[in-house]
């Protein structure tokens, strides 16, 4: 059986991966960050020889846009310099890095679903960071290191601790009480459930020699208002969703305008991911059950 330390225990993707990795066959192991900190890279090394893992993933990433632009210090240090540092020390201890990234290295100009090799141009610090971290990790640990970009991520009953919540969470409290809600029909995107991401992960990684960039999101695409009425649909909300366009920008911060992904290597080994639709009623399924969440 081999053996996964996980970083992000805490987190959407790592929750769902501590709870299957047992059916995929992986022993999984985990600390909170306060044992182990992706930017010391001291304490990554001595857990790693201590827990002698034959496969690291990492989940952990500073990934609030606003944030990113105004500390790009940080999201360097998290989204890039960490990333490099885990990478570099697998790559010395002959163990798998599987890191994930984002949508958001692309530039949105493209009308259909972005494949794993178009060329990427992030358009804010996020996205940037998270392609340096991309970069490293593939020149560091060559022929060890997948990297998995997904999209939209939402699950766990809290969401994500660093977002506070996720897109599903924040809009069901948002419509709370209102006739009527906002939201943007600009933005086009593959919502991604974190139950699906992590099994499609799993299988992905029982494919020992895949490496390289992997795109993993359900499939399909939407935009956010799309989005947000099958959300209400399946909760039974009856807040009226009014589309709007914010056009692009943000207050300073570049979106992405379609950053819908295609799992074209994935597709290519057998692992299919469902819709988003089905994503979505997979989600509400585990939020309306009893199921503990530590
Ligand atoms: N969420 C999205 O919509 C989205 C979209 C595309 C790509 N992604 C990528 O998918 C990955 C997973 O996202 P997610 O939504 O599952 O993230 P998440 O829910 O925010 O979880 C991140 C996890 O990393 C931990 N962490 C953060 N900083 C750390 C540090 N310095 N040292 C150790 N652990 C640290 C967090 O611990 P604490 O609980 O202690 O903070 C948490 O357990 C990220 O790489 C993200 O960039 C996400």
């Amino acid at each position: 059986m081999k053996k996964i330390l996980l970083i992000g225990k805490t987190g959407q993707i790592g929750r769902e991966l501590i709870k299957d990795s047992a059916s995929f066959d992986f022993e999984i192991i985990s600390f909170n960050r306060n044992k182990l900190d992706v930017s010391n890279a001291t304490q990554i090394k001595e857990k790693l020889e201590e827990t002698k893992p034959d496969i690291l993933i990492n989940t952990s990433a500073y990934h609030v846009l606003p944030q990113c632009e105004e500390n790009p210090i940080n999201a360097m240090a998290i989204n890039f310099i960490a990333v490099k540092n885990m990478a570099e020390i697998c790559n010395d201890m002959n163990i798998k890095f599987v890191t994930y990234s984002t949508d958001y290295v692309f530039n949105g100009k493209k009308d259909s679903p972005y494949l794993e090799n178009d060329e990427t141009d992030p358009l804010q610090v996020y996205g940037l960071s998270k392609l340096a971290g991309e970069y490293a990790a593939l020149n560091l640990n060559p022929n060890k290191t997948l990297i998995i970009r997904t999209n939209g991520l939402y699950g766990g009953k809290t969401g994500s601790s660093e977002k506070n919540g996720n897109f599903v969470l924040n809009i069901i409290k948002e419509a709370d009480g209102k006739k009527e809600i906002e939201v943007s029909s600009e933005q086009i995107v593959s919502p991604t459930y974190a139950g699906d991401l992590s099994k499609a992960t799993l299988k992905l990684l029982k494919q020992e020699n895949e490496t390289g960039v992997y795109h993993l999101v359900n499939e399909g695409l939407c935009s956010w208002s799309k989005f947000t009425e099958e959300i209400f649909k399946i909760a039974k909300i009856d807040t009226i969703v009014k589309p709007v366009v914010r056009n692009k920008i943000i207050g300073q911060l570049q979106r992405p305008k379609f950053t819908a992904l295609s799992n074209t290597k994935a597709k290519s080994l057998g692992i299919e991911l469902p819709s988003w639709q089905d994503g979505l009623k997979s989600y509400f399924n585990f939020l309306n059950n009893n199921e503990d969440e530590s």
